[in-house]
């Protein structure tokens, strides 16, 4: 069986130098707050090329905090795509502010800049961009063209780490970035974990109270805050697994620059667009085709793992609609939840597993 994802080799290779980090945390027993959380701090800002990184325990906390350390609440608006796992709306609805989609655009899957333009108005307070699957959004031409500053920039780096726009990381462009280490994850732990860039000493300050019950001096609480602590289990393997983080991205672009060379030229299969301004990541290699079940099926039958990436446009889930019942049709999003099909991918997925893929998908009839 070819899984869609499988964790299990790269833990092979790992495994002696993940054991004897995890052997030292034990020894030591400081399980939280420890060196490895740290450490694991300053690597990633060094790695991303912001002043502070804060962890936390989730993507979706990443987001919820960044929103609130930058003042987002009740009755602003914050536009972002349909097309995206639902914490990104999550974090918006916790603080009572509306999330506004704007379509996204086909070959890139990510949301299109000039749907967001049409979309800001005075309420708007700020823009959540997911650089999905890997594939970075222009962060830096979307804030060249809203030219305010007063709306805030977000950016979803969830399924996008090490990928960059014109040579500078996505997490360091907009006011915040929020990473998530869940394990399936370009860079994941082994549970969950979270991270917040920024080079916003303000917005450093809250969010590092509001990760820690809103205290920054111990049974000292300024605000009401929340328990979301990276644990030194989940730090110490980060900091493992970061040293390979360049060469893991390297291995899943070979891999889907395989499935690119079989795959373009087939009637029926579009391949996702890489751009020229961008290092894409292929977190997920994501097609879209109007035959996609029988493509589902097929590779299944063949036992290949495959999987939708996501099978419901966000407007049309029942959480959003008791709350927005927004009637408008983001065709594109739509169109996508139709049609999009993620291959197997991940850094050791064997070559010769792809090529055997590759042949399954031009066989179907
Ligand atoms: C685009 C996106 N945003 C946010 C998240 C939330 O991350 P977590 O699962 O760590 O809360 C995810 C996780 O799947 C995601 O894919």
């Amino acid at each position: 069986m070819i899984q869609q994802f499988d964790l299990k080799k790269e833990y092979a290779i790992l495994e002696d130098e993940i054991q004897n980090e995890l052997k030292k945390v034990f020894s030591k027993t400081n399980f939280i707050g420890g060196e490895n959380v740290v450490s694991i701090e300053n690597n990633i800002a060094k790695y991303i090329g912001t002043k502070y990184a804060i962890s936390c325990n989730s993507g979706t906390d990443a987001l919820h905090f960044s929103l609130k350390s930058l003042d987002i609440g009740k009755g602003d608006e914050v536009i972002t795509t349909p097309f995206t796992f639902i914490s990104t709306i999550e974090a918006i609805m916790y603080l009572g502010a509306k999330p506004v989609f704007a379509d996204i655009e086909l070959g890139s899957y990510n949301i299109d800049k000039n749907e967001i333009l049409k979309k800001i108005n005075k309420k708007t307070k700020a823009i959540i961009p997911v650089h999905l699957f890997g594939n970075p959004f222009d962060v830096k031409n979307l804030i060249k063209d809203i030219n305010d500053s007063s709306i805030k920039i977000i950016e979803d780096c969830a399924q996008s780490f090490g990928s960059g726009i014109y040579c500078q990381r996505v997490g360091s462009i907009g006011d915040t970035g929020c990473f998530s280490f869940y394990p399936t994850k370009n860079l994941g732990c082994y549970g969950d974990g979270g991270m917040i860039t920024t080079n916003s000493e303000e917005a450093y300050n809250v969010i590092r109270k509001l990760k820690n019950h809103g205290s920054s001096k111990r049974y000292h609480h300024d605000t009401i805050g929340y328990n979301s602590r990276l644990d030194e289990i989940q730090a110490a393997i980060l900091n493992v697994k970061l040293k390979y983080i360049d060469q893991y991205n390297m291995m899943r672009v070979k891999i889907a620059n395989i499935y690119n060379d079989n795959l373009s030229d087939i009637e029926n299969i579009f391949t996702p667009k890489k751009t020229d301004y961008g290092h894409h990541v292929y977190h997920q290699y994501t097609i879209s085709s109007n035959i996609r079940d029988k493509i589902m099926k097929k590779l299944e039958k063949n036992s290949i793992g495959s999987a939708i990436y996501y099978p419901v446009s966000l407007e049309k889930q029942k959480a959003f609609k008791e709350v927005y019942n927004d009637k408008t049709i983001y065709k594109n999003s739509n169109y996508l939840s139709s049609s999009c099909l993620s291959l197997p991918i991940y850094p050791h997925l064997p070559e010769d597993e792809v090529h055997k893929i590759c042949e399954v998908i031009k066989n179907i009839k």
